[in-house]
């Protein structure tokens, strides 16, 4: 799409592996943007993009950024590059969008905040659930009250396969999890324990295990994998007053809340309680649904021209950042519970 309108947002994106094509359609379609440069290290990747896009193909990002109508990066490459390209566009004076994690560690996530601080540019983070409607319609019953106090949540997303050999599950798939935890929460963990196993290679773990301890014994647990007979992505929320199913692979309706409890009665001065269990409808609730990559693209070129602080800016990607660097402590420790580091 050529949109020669001034304020077009002419956005460079850098990777063009799995995930990039996916972005990429999506830049390429969203109102107010033009994918002006497609960036991968890769003559596969180029020719893949040069069959789609017309735009401008290159393997070296200081080109896409020495071009002074490119105004903003995208970047869709393997996470341990996040924050040197990230930080190489923002010091271009680029707003950028990063895929999560934001980086690879708090250190890295705050000097990025920083820089864009600094600069007065966009920086956001593509923790693309938080723009999904079933989570956000989750995200509304859990603020309306309508689940009563959560007692605890937990969280399925396994399939067999992507492997990955880079970062293991919980830098690779975790994210999700945890940005939508946090999201529905509103609050952070105190603690973080962590399990994992390294099946495949022996490096990597393919497989894990993750609570997140919050006040008051509310607890999260997360269990990733790409070593799994089924594809699952369910998160269940438990509250007082009623529980959700968020189940994204469902056909039939992605949230189901159901009206069921338990009541206790009885004195507790001698702990003689009476437990009532109430079991009531199920509501599977309409929820337009509209592809969350769409909004998440959408969102960010609406920030870009608005200057409007996106929903999932680096603050945000700084705070999945914290939660995964003490998993990854936890994993380290073999499972013991790690204190998040403070601010
Ligand atoms: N939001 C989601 O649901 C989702 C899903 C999958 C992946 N991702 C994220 O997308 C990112 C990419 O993952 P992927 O699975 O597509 O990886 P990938 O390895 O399949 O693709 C990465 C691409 O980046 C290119 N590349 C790497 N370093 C480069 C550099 N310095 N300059 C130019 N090109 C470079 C590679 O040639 C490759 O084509 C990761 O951050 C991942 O976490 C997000």
């Amino acid at each position: 799409m050529t949109n020669e309108h001034p304020s077009t947002v002419r956005i460079a994106q850098v990777g063009y592996g799995y995930w990039g094509p996916n972005l990429a359609r999506n830049f390429y379609q969203t109102p107010g943007a033009e994918l002006a440069y497609l960036v991968d290290a890769s003559d596969e990747a180029q020719a893949r993009v040069r069959q789609l896009y017309s735009c401008q193909v290159t393997s070296d990002l200081p080109v896409a950024l020495a071009d002074p109508t490119v105004t903003a990066v995208a970047i869709a490459t393997p996470a341990r590059t996040h924050f040197s390209l990230a930080k190489m566009a923002l010091e271009a004076g680029k707003h950028v969008f990063v895929e999560k994690p934001l980086a690879m560690s708090s250190v890295e996530a705050r000097e990025l905040i920083a820089i864009a601080y600094m600069r007065q540019l966009t920086l956001m983070v593509g923790h693309v659930f938080e723009y999904n409607p079933a989570v956000r319609y989750i995200k509304e019953a859990v603020e309306a009250d309508e689940l009563g106090e959560i007692y605890y949540l937990y969280s399925r997303r396994v399939n067999l396969g992507r492997v990955q050999s880079d970062v293991n599950a919980l830098w690779s798939i975790a994210p999700h999890d945890i940005s939508v935890a946090l999201y529905w929460l509103d609050r952070m963990p105190e603690a973080v324990s962590c399990q994992g196993a390294s099946c495949l290679n022996g490096v990597v773990e393919d497989v894990i295990f993750l609570t997140l301890h919050f006040p008051n014994n509310l607890l999260c647990h997360v269990h990733v994998s790409w070593l799994d007979p089924s594809k699952v992505r369910e998160m269940t929320v438990v509250g007082s007053k009623k529980m959700i199913v968020y189940d994204d692979v469902s056909a039939e309706g992605k949230v189901r809340i159901y009206d069921k409890g338990v009541y206790r009665r009885g004195d507790p001065i001698y702990g003689e309680f009476q437990y009532r269990l109430h079991s009531g409808d199920i509501l599977i609730p309409r929820i337009d649904m509209r592809e969350p990559l769409a909004l998440e693209c959408a969102h960010f070129v609406e920030c870009v021209h608005t200057g409007q602080r996106p929903q999932t800016d680096g603050e945000n990607g700084l705070r999945v950042v914290r939660v995964l660097e003490a998993g990854q402590r936890s994993l380290d420790a073999g499972g013991a519970k790690m204190a998040l580091e403070s601010v």
